[in-house]
């Protein structure tokens, strides 16, 4: 009976891997991927009920009580942190799932060590030693790394790289005895000084989290935030090990490579390769100093802005990380719904890292219903923007900085950028001429063909909408 379980179950797990590389694929795609998050939902739904109803588990006064402390923190969060929060509360999430990995780990060191002990170094063993390891290592790692990564997406604690002397000998010295540990757990598993060694190990990690994820600030957060979401696969994974849980395995396994290939999409949308990323301190008071930024700022007010674009053939929305602060994107549709009634062509220009999180303003856009079509990435709008009329930068500023193509003083330089000022004209909408999120200034605003329309990124837009409306009548 326990053989014929013991397959079913693998077979249901089997069935979620399948859902889960399924529902990846759909993502990748919009049209597809609300399809490919419920079919994997669905699948992870599976995994959880085949767990829950093995007869391995012998009690579920535990799992009841964790279910509903998860699920209530859980649902609290979702109604009541904002849209804008959201990429903070991935970060935290991220962190908790490191967290989960490395208690497993802790959990089934304690019952092993004080009860039956390792054992023989059979390849099960082995395998037992080398995950529960690796488990406490990441997960700290995951854990301490993603709470900083939230403090800093929630300005909680400063975005600035934070730096000292000797601070990569001082990453080298816990790293160093993190593995450390890990040799003297292998080569003795059962020794007196383990039981407090593995509890330095998680203290270690949890400091080594902190250290590699501090000196790492302003536009660099994207490359962070994937390479976190990779660890906490990554540690799954181990800890899918630990539990000789296959579903844990496997979908570990796709959270640790798909954060990975996000991570170096990332990397490469910021022209940066990864070492640069987590060793430069990139933004730091003490790096490049860009060259000051002056000159004359053409203010614009909404009613004139309606006269340029009642006449503009083509207009492309630019939106940024201020468009989510706004909550602007519906009347960025509506705006867009009247350009194109007026008989012009519209576009959005969607750069890999605006906003806060991967694909935040393709998820804001989706929301009001912006057909995929009019989506144009990066490298696709860059080469035809000099024939584009009017550029309508929404709440970007680091994404569209030309500092980053011209000033090679600046601490962004080399970083790809939308050439919103190769545009015949380019209106951008923020409240004040402060700088984006990397505390870079922009020299965007004071560009000739440049037309500052001050205010609240809503506001401005629904002014305009009043106008076109007003002429209408
Ligand atoms: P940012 O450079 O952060 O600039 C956003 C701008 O929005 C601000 O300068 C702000 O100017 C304006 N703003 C804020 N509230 C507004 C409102 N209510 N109405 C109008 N404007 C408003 O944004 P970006 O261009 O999207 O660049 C993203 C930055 O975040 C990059 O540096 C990127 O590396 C980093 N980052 C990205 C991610 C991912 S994965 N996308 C993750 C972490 C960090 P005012 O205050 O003057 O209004």
């Amino acid at each position: 009976m326990n053989e014929t379980i013991k397959i079913l179950t693998e077979i249901a797990y089997m069935v979620s891997a399948v859902t889960f590389i399924l529902g990846l694929k759909m993502l990748s795609k919009p049209t597809t991927a609300i399809k490919g998050n419920i079919i994997s939902g669905l699948g992870m739904c599976l995994a959880i009920a085949v767990t829950l109803f093995n007869p391995v588990v012998e009690s579920y006064e535990w799992i009841i009580i964790g279910g509903l402390i998860g699920s209530i923190i859980g649902a609290i969060a979702a109604i009541k942190v904002p849209m804008t929060s959201m990429p903070g509360f991935v970060a935290f999430f991220n962190g908790t799932g490191g967290l989960a990995s490395m208690l497993v780990g802790w959990s089934d060191f304690h019952v092993t060590y004080t009860g039956k002990g390792y054992g023989s170094y059979s390849l099960e063993n082995i395998v037992l030693i080398l995950a529960t390891y690796l488990a406490m290592l990441i997960g700290g790692v995951t854990f301490s790394g993603s709470m900083i990564a939230y403090g800093k997406l929630e300005e909680k604690i400063q975005g600035k790289p934070i730096l000292f002397n000797g601070q990569q000998l001082v990453n080298a010295i816990v790293l160093g005895l993190g593995i450390l540990i890990g040799i003297l757990f292998f080569m003795g598993p059962n020794s007196s000084f383990v039981y407090p060694a593995i509890i330095l190990l998680m203290v270690l990690a949890n400091i080594l989290g902190i250290l590699v994820t501090i000196p790492i600030g302003g536009a660099d957060m994207p490359v962070v935030i994937c390479l976190l979401n990779s660890y906490s696969g990554m540690a799954a994974c181990a800890s899918g090990f630990v539990l000789n849980n296959t579903v844990l395995i496997v979908a570990g396994s796709l959270v640790g490579a798909s954060g990975i290939i996000l991570t170096a999409i990332m990397c490469k949308a910021m022209n940066r390769s990864l070492a640069n990323v987590l060793f430069s301190g990139f933004g730091s008071s003490e790096g490049a100093v860009s060259t000051s930024v002056t000159g004359e700022v053409k203010a614009l007010s909404p009613e004139d802005a309606y006269f340029v674009l009642e006449a503009a053939r083509s207009v492309v929305f630019v939106p940024g990380y201020g468009m989510a602060v706004a909550q602007a994107q519906h009347v960025v549709k509506e705006l867009a719904d009247l350009l194109e009634k007026n008989g012009a062509e519209v576009r959005y220009a969607i750069h890999p890292v605006a906003g806060r999180m991967p694909g935040h303003m393709n998820v804001l856009l989706a929301e009001a219903n912006v057909p995929y079509d009019q989506l144009l990435e990066m490298d696709d709008i860059n080469p035809i923007i000099d024939t584009v009329d009017v550029c309508i930068v929404v709440g970007a500023n680091d994404v569209v900085n030309p500092s980053a193509r011209e000033d090679p003083k600046s601490a962004i330089y080399g970083m790809p950028i939308i050439n919103v000022d190769y545009a015949k004209t380019c209106f951008v909408l923020k409240r004040s001429l402060a700088s984006g999120f990397s505390g870079v200034e922009n020299p965007l605003f004071f560009k000739e063909n440049t037309r500052m329309i001050f205010g609240d990124a809503k506001q401005t837009l629904t002014a305009i909408i009043n106008q076109f409306k007003e002429a209408q009548e």
